[in-house]
């Protein structure tokens, strides 16, 4: 067989081991080959293809961070207007099998292909954690390590200037990030995307620790946080050239109206793509080497239309349409988890 994979959407710690799972899977197990489209969608539709060999230099990346293959964004109107020429560029490679690497956007173009008629098997990616039907997915651990790790820095520096600490970490829609470096970090309150929060609730939170004697605060903060409606003035973000949402810097709009209303030194840190950057970690990396070949093997299997995931220790198959059926969001009862934490 020859299969073919790309990396597409934001990039994530753990693609490149899946990447060499996949040639390694192909090779070894089947004795076939794989290319890989270079940039995403934009290199398929493109025709821009590398050959990947089972050799010392596939074998290095596993601990690479960001993608060999170069990644991107398209716009779904583009992409679906390249159907046919994305047909005759597999057809052309000769290729049997398309393994897609990546997130909610990037998994709704393999479905899409899929229901016209490519053999796709796809491979859900995102620090965000927020693909459905999947208990995790990989780069998420990286993410979290990396927020939590310079929250526990700031604890150090908040408390020797009496200070609250605003740190915005990752999350468009979903707040797994800012929930599990909340609580890995210990921060003393997180507001998450999924529970429209009230600026009085972490004022308050903020000026009992003050009034208990305690020296400083940590606020975690998922970029896409809103305010409960009418509680207050928040600036609006726009939509993109993709048709994503733009941020304004929640974190920085709560730390100002902290500063205001507690009276005490405020200052806000956006972790932003360092959270994306770098080594992945051991669980990430055995998470997406588990996913790479599992995907090399449903595509040898002809199960096509299939996305892999994790379901305890097992990586199973789900449909594609599962997979991008709905966002994987927080649930209640763990931000209430966290929440018995706050103050
Ligand atoms: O989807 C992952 C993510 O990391 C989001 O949390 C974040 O908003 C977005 O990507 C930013 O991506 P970029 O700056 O590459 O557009």
């Amino acid at each position: 067989m020859r299969l073919a994979t790309l990396t597409s959407g934001g990039d994530c710690p753990g693609l490149n081991a899946v990447i060499r799972s996949i040639v390694r899977t192909a090779s070894s197990n089947y004795g076939s080959t794989v290319v890989g489209y270079q940039d995403g969608w934009v290199g398929l539709l493109e025709d821009r293809r590398v050959d990947l060999y089972d050799d010392e230099k596939i074998d290095r990346i596993l601990l690479r961070g960001g993608t060999i293959l170069g990644t991107g964004r398209l716009h779904p109107d583009k992409f679906k207007a390249g159907l046919e020429q994305i047909k005759a560029n597999l057809a052309d490679a000769g290729i049997d099998a398309l393994i897609p690497i990546g997130g909610e956007g990037t998994l709704k173009g393999a479905k899409w292909l899929s229901d016209n008629g490519v053999p796709v098997v796809g491979v859900p990616k995102t620090i965000d954690n927020d693909v459905n039907g999947t208990d995790y997915t990989f780069g998420f651990d990286t993410a979290v390590s990396v927020a939590s790790d310079a929250i526990d820095r700031l604890h150090t520096t908040a408390e020797s200037h009496d200070r609250v600490m605003i740190v915005e970490v990752m999350g468009r829609h979903v707040g797994w990030i800012a929930l599990h470096s909340g609580m890995a970090g210990g921060a003393h309150y997180t507001v998450i995307p999924e529970v429209p929060f009230d600026i009085d609730d972490i004022v308050k939170a903020m000026q009992r620790r003050f009034q208990m004697g305690e020296k400083y605060g940590i606020v975690v903060v998922a970029e896409g946080a809103t305010p409960k409606e009418g509680t207050m003035e928040v600036d609006e973000g726009q939509i993109d050239q993709f048709g994503h949402q733009t941020f304004t810097g929640m974190g920085q709009q709560i730390g100002d109206e902290i500063r205001r209303r507690v009276g005490q030194d405020v200052r806000t840190t956006v972790l932003g793509h360092i959270q994306r950057g770098g080594s992945p970690t051991a669980y990430d990396r055995v998470l997406a080497t588990r996913y790479g070949a599992a995907a090399a093997r449903a595509a040898h299997e002809g199960k096509f239309g299939s996305c892999v995931a994790l379901h305890g220790e097992i990586i199973d198959l789900i449909d594609l349409a599962d997979a991008v059926d709905t966002l994987k969001t927080v649930p209640q009862y763990r931000y209430q988890e966290a929440q018995s934490m706050f103050g």
